[in-house]
C-alpha cells in the first residue's frame, strides 16, 4: 500500500484477496519481461541504465543492421551472451518454476531470450521472441543450440552450407513466429488468471496479451516497481520488485505441489 512517505509497503494483507483468488484458479498463465532479470543483473530494456539508452536498436536489433554490418550485431549479441553466462535465475524466476507443478493449468509466456527460466527449471514456456542461446542459418533456417561464450568466430557461419548464421531472437520490423504467437493468443484467451511481471508493456504483440485475458473476464495481475499502461486495465497492480513480491505470494499461498 501506498504510505505516508509515499513509499510503497506491501504487508500480506494486501496480498488476501488474490490469495483468496489464487486458491480457486487452476488455468494460470505468466507474462514476463525484462524486469524479471533485473534483480539477476542483467539490464533492461527501457529502465534507467537500460540498453536502449545506450545502444540504437535500429543500429543493432533489425534486419537491416544484420545485413549491414553482421560483425557488429554479432559482437554486441556476444557480449549480451557475456553478461548472461554466468548470472544465475532469482527468487522470481524459482517461485515460477515452483508454480508450474502447484497450477494444473500453467503457462509462461516470456518476452525474454535469456533463458533463465529454464535455468530456474521451468519447462513449459513460450518464448515469443527467441531464444540468444540459439543460432539461425539465414539460408537454410536450421536452428540449433550454441551456449559458445566468446563465440568462437564473429560472425558464425553454417556448418552445412557456410552461409551467416544469426541470433535466433525476433528483430523489430520482424514478425513473431505464427505457430508461437498463435499458442499465446490462445492460452491468454483462456486462462482464468495472468500474472504480467516487469514489462513496460508497450511492444506488441506481447502487450496485447493481459488485454486478451481480461476481455474473457480473466483477472490481471501486475508486478512492477513503475506504473505501466498496463496498470489502470489491471485487477491488482503491485510496485515492487518480482524478486520480493513473488516469494511473499507464494509463502501465502496455501497450496502445494502435491509432489
Ligand atoms: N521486478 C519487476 N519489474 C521490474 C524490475 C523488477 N525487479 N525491475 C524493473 N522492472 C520493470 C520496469 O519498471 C519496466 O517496466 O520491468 C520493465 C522492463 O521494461 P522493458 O525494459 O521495456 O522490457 P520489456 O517490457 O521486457 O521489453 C519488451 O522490447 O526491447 C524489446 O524485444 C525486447 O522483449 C523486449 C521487448
Amino acid at each position: 500500500m501506498l504510505s505516508a512517505s509515499g513509499e510503497y509497503s506491501m504487508d500480506e494483507e494486501d496480498f488476501r484477496p488474490l490469495i483468496e483468488l489464487l486458491s480457486r484458479t487452476e488455468r494460470i498463465a505468466i507474462l514476463t519481461g525484462a524486469g524479471i532479470s533485473a534483480e539477476s543483473g542483467i539490464p533492461t530494456f527501457r529502465g534507467e541504465e537500460g540498453l536502449w539508452k545506450k545502444y540504437r536498436a535500429e543500429e543493432l536489433a533489425t534486419p537491416s543492421a544484420f545485413s549491414r554490418d553482421p560483425k557488429l550485431v554479432w559482437e554486441w549479441y556476444n557480449w549480451r551472451r557475456g553478461l548472461i553466462a554466468p548470472v544465475e535465475p532469482n527468487q522470481g524466476h524459482k517461485i515460477l518454476a515452483k508454480w508450474e507443478k502447484v497450477f494444473p493449468g500453467f503457462c509462461l509466456i516470456t518476452q525474454n531470450i535469456d533463458g533463465l527460466h529454464q535455468k530456474a527449471g521451468s519447462k513449459n514456456i513460450i518464448e515469443l521472441h527467441g531464444n540468444i542461446w540459439k543460432l539461425r542459418c539465414v539460408k537454410e533456417g536450421t536452428i540449433t543450440d550454441n551456449r559458445d561464450f566468446p563465440l568462437k568466430e564473429i560472425p558464425p557461419y553454417c556448418p552445412s552450407c557456410g552461409e551467416l548464421l544469426r541470433p535466433h531472437v525476433v528483430w523489430f520490423g520482424e514478425s513473431l513466429n505464427y505457430e508461437i504467437l498463435h499458442r499465446a493468443y490462445g492460452l491468454s484467451s483462456s486462462c482464468e488468471l495472468m500474472f504480467v511481471i516487469g514489462t513496460s508493456a508497450v511492444v506488441q504483440p506481447a502487450a496485447s496479451l493481459p488485454l486478451m485475458a481480461a476481455e474473457v473476464g480473466a483477472k490481471v495481475v501486475e508486478i512492477n516497481p513503475d506504473p505501466t499502461p498496463l496498470t489502470p486495465y489491471a485487477d491488482f497492480s503491485f510496485r515492487g520488485k518480482a524478486g520480493e513480491i513473488l516469494p511473499l505470494i507464494d509463502k501465502n499461498l496455501n497450496r502445494s505441489s502435491g509432489a
